[in-house]
C-alpha cells in the first residue's frame, strides 16, 4: 500500500487521477472495490445476511462458497422479537467475516412484506415498519460494533420478485413514508449503517439507483445518512445518471462498460469532476472504515450453539391441544415427512450459506432418547418431478398405514411439511399459498384416521394450513438455519419453551391479501393500491378474518397482565422536543425518544402464572381515533420481550413520545400527531389485547377530506379501485406501458423482446435450453433455485443490466442488436452486431 496510513479520505482523493476516480466507482470482480494502483486498500464484500457466503472470484455457482455457520433467516429471527439475540447473531457473523478477510456483509434484508407470496420474504423481517426497523437496527449494531460493515437492502419498494429488475413500484407518498421507507429510516437514524444497497426496481417511474428524491433528498438530506450507497448487483442503469442522483458505487465489475459511460459523460461535460469526487469520497470513506480490522478466531461450535438458541427462540407454536411438549414417558414416536430427513434450513439464492453441519430431525429426536420410526410419506423436492404418480401414491399409503398403526398403539405421530426450494426462493414469487400438492394430499389422508397429529412446518413465509382444525398441534420453525432440527427437538420435548410470535399475519388464502390482484403480476408497473393498509393494518381496519394474527404465538406457560397505569391522561404532543419528524422506533432498539419530560410512561405488570419458565413478547398498540382521513385502526408502537421463571412477575415501563400518535402529512411533508383520543392497548397479539386505557392527545388539528374522495378505502370495500388510487396518489401518476416495436430500449428485458419478436424468442429459448442442459449434466433438476436465478437474470434483466453482469458473453452491441431487431430496424441491428464501439 502506498502510504495511505493516517491519510484522510479527502487526502487520498486528491492523489487520484480522473481515470482512477472514475474506475473507483465500479467494483473489481464480483466482490471487491478498486485499489487505484495500491493507493487505497480494497475491501471485500460478500453476501449474508444469515451467515457468510464468501466466494472466490472464480466460484460462479451461487451455492459454492466457503463453509460458514448458517444462522436462522430473517423471517425466522423476526419472530423472536429479541433485539439482543439478533445483535449477538450478527456479531457472530462479523467474527466469521473478519476471519475470512471480509469487510462488508451484504445485509440485512429489511423490505416490508407486502404479500406473503414474495419469493424473497425469507430474507425480510416483517410487514410492520417499526418491527422491521428495530430488528434491522439490532442486526446492524451487532455487526458494526465488531467493525464489520453492513449493507441494508433492498432500498426500497422491492416487494416482489416478478420482474424484479424492471418493475415500477407505484406508491403514494404516505405509504412510501409510513410503510416502505420507514424501516430504513429507523435504521439510518438509529445506527447509521455503513452502506445501503439501492434496489433493482423503479420507484414511481425512476430506477432507485437513479432516483435523486430517494437517495439524495430523503436518505441523505432528510435522514442524515453518512454512509455509502451501493447498487444491487447489476442495478445501476446508465451509470452517469446514477452518480448524478447520488449513487456512489456500482457493483459488480462491468468489465469496463460503466467506466466508459462515465468517461464519455465526463468528456462531454455531462458529469462534472465534483460529482465524481462526491461519490469517490464515499467509496474511499467506506473502504478506510472497513479494512485493516484485526481478525478474530472463530469458535464454530459456539456459533452453532448460538444458531440453535436463536432458532429455538424464534419458532412459533401455532396450535397446541395438549400433545406438546411430548411426554417424557413416551419412548417411541413416528416421524412422517421427507422434510424431517432433509430439513429445509434456509432459502435459495444469493443468501445461500454453505453450512458446516445440519443434523436432521430423526437424529436430533433419537439423541433425545426416542426410538424413532421414520416414513418419508412424499418424495423430496429435487426428485418429485421425476417420481411416477404410482410411487407417490405408494409412499403416501405407507405413511397412512404407519400413522394408523401408531394411532392404535398411542404412539405420537409427527408430520413434517412445508414450502420447498421449488416453491419459494430468490428470483420468483409464489402463485398461491398452497403447500406442495404431494405433501397436502398425504396429510389429508392421515388426518382422516389420526386426529392426534403433531405438525411441524418449515418455510420462509406463511402458507395455507387447511388441515389445522384437524390436528392436535402445530409448530412453525420457519427457516431456522443449520441447527433447525436440534432446536425443533428442544421445543417438541419442552427443553425450550416456545416464545416466538408471528412478525407477519398468517392469512387464510391469497384471496384475502390487501394487495390481491395488484401484486406479482406480469406487468411493467405495480400499483400499491392498498396504500398504508399493509398486513394487520388492513386486516384489522377492514375486518378481514385471518388464520393467525400478527403477534400471535403460544407458549407452554401462561402470562397474566395487570395494573396498567399511564403517567397522564392527556399528552401534549406540541411540547415534545424533536419528536415530530423523527420517526425512530418508539420503543424498539436505540430508544431514540424525545428528550422531553412530557413523554408518556406506560406501566404494567406481566406475570408468568404457569408452571414452566417462558418468555412473552409484550406488544403495545395505539388505537387511532376515528377520522375523515385514512388511517389504520391500530398500529404497533412499541414492544419488549420478557423472560420469566414460573410465578415471577415483572413491572414493565414503556415510554412513548409524539411518534406513537403520528402520521405523515403529505401536504406539509412532515410527521404530525393529530389531536384526538387514542387508546393505548397492551396485548400478546394484535387481537389479544389484555389491558387498555385512553389518552387525550393535544397535537395538530388535522383536517383532510379523504372521505369524499377515496370511497373504496372509506367504505371499506376490500378491492381498492384504480381511480381511487390515482386520486390518492395525486398529480403526475406515472404510467408505464408495455414496450412496442418502436419504443423498445435497452431498459427493456429479453422476455419483453421475445414477446415482440420471433427471432428474439428463438434466441432466448435456445439460450435457456442450453443453460438447462448444462445444469442437467451436473445432475441438477430444472427446479434448482440457482438455475431459476440464472434464468430469471437472463429473461427479466433490462438488456443493459445483462451487459453489466455478463462480461464478454453479452456486450452492449448485442443489446443494441436486440433493441434494433424489436424496433424493426434490421439493417441497424446487423450493424450493431459488427460494431466495434463497445469492445
Ligand atoms: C441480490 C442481492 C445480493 C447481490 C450479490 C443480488 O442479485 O439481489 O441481495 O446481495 O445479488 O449477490
Amino acid at each position: 500500500m502506498k502510504n495511505t496510513k493516517n491519510k484522510s479520505a479527502q487526502e487520498i482523493l486528491s492523489t487520484l487521477t480522473i481515470d482512477e476516480k472514475i474506475r473507483l466507482l465500479n467494483g473489481v470482480g464480483p466482490w471487491h472495490t478498486y485499489d487505484a494502483d495500491k493507493k487505497i486498500p480494497s475491501v471485500m464484500m460478500t453476501d449474508g445476511p444469515h451467515g457468510l457466503r464468501k466466494q472466490e472470484d472464480n466460484q460462479i455457482d451461487i451455492n459454492d462458497s466457503a463453509k460458514a455457520t448458517c444462522f436462522p433467516t430473517a423471517s425466522c429471527i423476526a419472530n423472536s422479537w429479541d433485539l439482543d439475540l439478533i445483535k449477538e447473531m450478527s456479531g457472530a457473523i462479523a467474527d466469521q467475516a473478519l476471519q475470512e478477510g471480509v469487510g462488508i456483509v451484504l445485509g440485512c434484508g429489511m423490505n416490508i412484506k407486502r404479500s406473503p407470496m414474495c419469493g424473497r420474504n425469507f430474507e425480510y423481517f416483517s410487514e410492520d415498519p417499526l418491527l422491521a426497523g428495530s430488528l434491522a437496527t439490532a442486526y446492524i449494531d451487532g455487526m458494526q460494533s465488531k467493525n464489520v460493515g453492513t449493507s441494508i437492502k433492498h432500498f426500497a419498494c422491492n416487494n416482489q420478485e416478478t420482474r424484479r429488475q424492471t418493475s415500477d413500484s407505484i406508491v403514494d407518498e404516505r405509504a412510501l413514508r409510513e410503510i416502505y421507507l420507514r424501516p430504513f429510516e429507523i435504521a439510518v437514524r438509529n445506527v447509521q449503517p455503513t452502506t445501503i444497497m439501492a434496489s433493482y426496481n423503479k420507484i414511481n417511474g425512476k430506477y432507485t439507483c437513479q432516483n435523486k428524491k430517494i437517495i439524495t433528498d430523503i436518505l441523505r438530506g432528510e435522514w442524515g445518512f453518512k454512509g455509502t450507497v451501493i447498487s444491487d448487483w447489476g442495478a445501476a442503469m446508465s451509470m452517469p445518471d446514477c452518480v448524478k442522483a447520488g449513487l456512489d458505487l456500482a457493483m459488480p465489475d462491468s468489465h469496463g462498460y460503466q467506466i466508459k459511460l462515465l468517461r464519455d459523460a465526463y468528456d462531454k461535460g455531462e458529469l462534472t469532476e465534483q460529482e465524481i469526487d462526491r461519490a469517490c469520497l464515499k467509496v474511499i470513506e467506506v473502504v478506510l472504515k472497513t479494512t485493516g480490522v484485526k481478525k478474530t478466531t472463530v469458535d464454530y461450535k459456539k456459533a452453532h450453539d448460538l444458531a440453535k438458541k436463536i432458532a429455538a427462540n424464534s419458532a412459533v407454536l401455532l396450535k397446541n391441544d395438549g400433545l406438546l411438549p411430548l411426554s417424557k414417558k413416551q419412548k417411541e414416536i413416528l416421524v412422517i415427512g421427507q422434510m424431517a430427513d432433509d430439513v429445509r434450513i434456509q432459502g435459495g439464492g444469493s443468501s445461500h450459506i454453505n453450512a458446516f453441519t445440519s443434523p436432521n430431525v430423526i437424529e436430533s429426536l433419537t439423541k433425545k432418547g426416542f426410538k424413532v420410526k421414520y416414513v418419508a410419506g412424499y418424495p423430496g423436492d429435487d426428485v418429485v418431478e421425476q417420481t411416477e404418480p404410482t410411487e407417490i401414491q405408494r409412499m403416501a399409503q405407507e405413511a397412512v398405514v404407519a400413522a394408523k398403526e401408531a394411532s392404535d398403539k398411542n404412539i405420537p405421530t409427527l408430520f413434517f411439511c412445508g414450502l420447498t426450494n421449488r416453491t419459494e426462493g430468490e428470483g420468483f414469487d409464489r402463485k398461491d399459498m398452497n403447500l406442495p400438492h404431494e405433501q397436502l394430499s398425504v396429510i389429508n389422508k392421515i388426518i382422516e384416521m389420526n386426529k392426534d397429529l403433531i405438525v411441524v412446518l418449515f418455510g420462509g413465509s406463511p402458507f395455507a394450513v387447511p388441515f389445522a382444525d384437524n390436528v392436535n398441534a402445530m409448530l412453525h420453525m420457519y427457516l431456522a438455519g443449520e441447527a433447525s432440527a436440534e432446536a425443533c427437538a428442544d421445543l417438541l420435548t419442552g427443553t425450550v419453551n416456545p416464545s416466538g410470535k408471528l412478525s407477519e399475519t398468517y392469512p387464510f388464502s391469497e384471496n384475502d391479501l390487501p394487495c390481491a390482484g395488484n401484486w406479482g403480476n406480469d406487468s411493467p408497473s405495480v400499483e400499491y393500491r392498498e396504500s398504508i393498509f399493509t398486513g394487520y393494518r388492513y386486516y384489522e381496519t377492514f375486518d378481514v378474518p385471518v388464520k393467525y394474527e400478527f403477534g400471535y404465538g403460544l407458549s407452554y406457560t401462561k402470562f397474566k397482565y395487570s395494573g396498567l397505569e399511564i403517567s397522564s391522561a392527556t399528552y401534549n404532543a406540541a411540547d415534545a422536543d424533536e419528536a415530530i419528524g423523527n420517526v425512530g422506533a418508539a420503543c424498539g432498539y436505540g430508544e431514540k425518544l424525545s428528550k422531553s419530560k412530557t413523554n408518556l410512561k406506560v406501566k404494567f405488570t406481566v406475570k408468568n402464572s404457569g408452571k414452566v419458565a417462558g418468555a412473552e413478547v409484550v406488544q403495545l398498540y395505539v388505537k387511532n381515533p376515528a377520522s375523515d382521513y385514512i388511517r389504520p385502526v391500530k398500529e404497533l408502537r412499541a414492544f419488549t420481550k420478557v423472560y420469566l421463571e414460573p410465578g415471577k412477575s415483572k413491572k414493565i415501563t414503556i415510554e412513548l413520545d409524539a411518534k406513537a400518535f403520528s402520521l405523515y402529512d403529505v401536504s406539509t411533508q412532515q410527521y404530525i400527531a393529530p389531536t384526538g383520543t387514542y387508546e393505548i392497548e397492551i396485548g400478546s397479539s394484535v387481537k389479544d389485547i389484555k389491558l387498555k386505557k385512553s389518552v387525550k392527545v393535544k397535537g395538530v388539528k388535522y383536517e383532510r377530506d379523504d372521505k369524499s374522495k377515496l370511497s373504496s378505502y372509506f367504505r371499506k370495500i376490500k378491492l381498492f379501485t384504480h381511480a381511487d388510487f390515482v386520486s390518492l396518489y395525486g398529480k403526475d401518476f406515472p404510467v408505464d406501458l408495455e414496450p412496442t416495436p418502436g419504443t423498445f430500449t435497452i431498459y427493456n428485458s429479453f422476455s419483453e423482446a421475445a414477446k415482440l419478436n420471433k427471432t428474439c424468442k428463438k434466441i432466448l429459448d435456445g439460450v435457456i435450453e442450453k443453460i438447462k442442459a448444462n445444469n442437467r449434466k451436473l445432475g441438477r433438476s430444472d427446479n434448482d433455485p440457482a438455475l431459476k436465478i440464472v434464468i430469471g437474470g437472463l429473461t427479466e434483466n433490462p438488456l443493459e443490466g445483462m451487459v453489466l453482469l455478463a462480461g464478454d458473453d453479452f456486450k452492449r452491441n448485442r443489446a443494441d442488436f436486440i433493441v434494433n431487431l424489436v424496433n424493426k430496424k434490421r439493417f441497424a441491428a446487423l450493424k450493431s452486431l459488427w460494431s466495434k464501439k463497445w469492445d
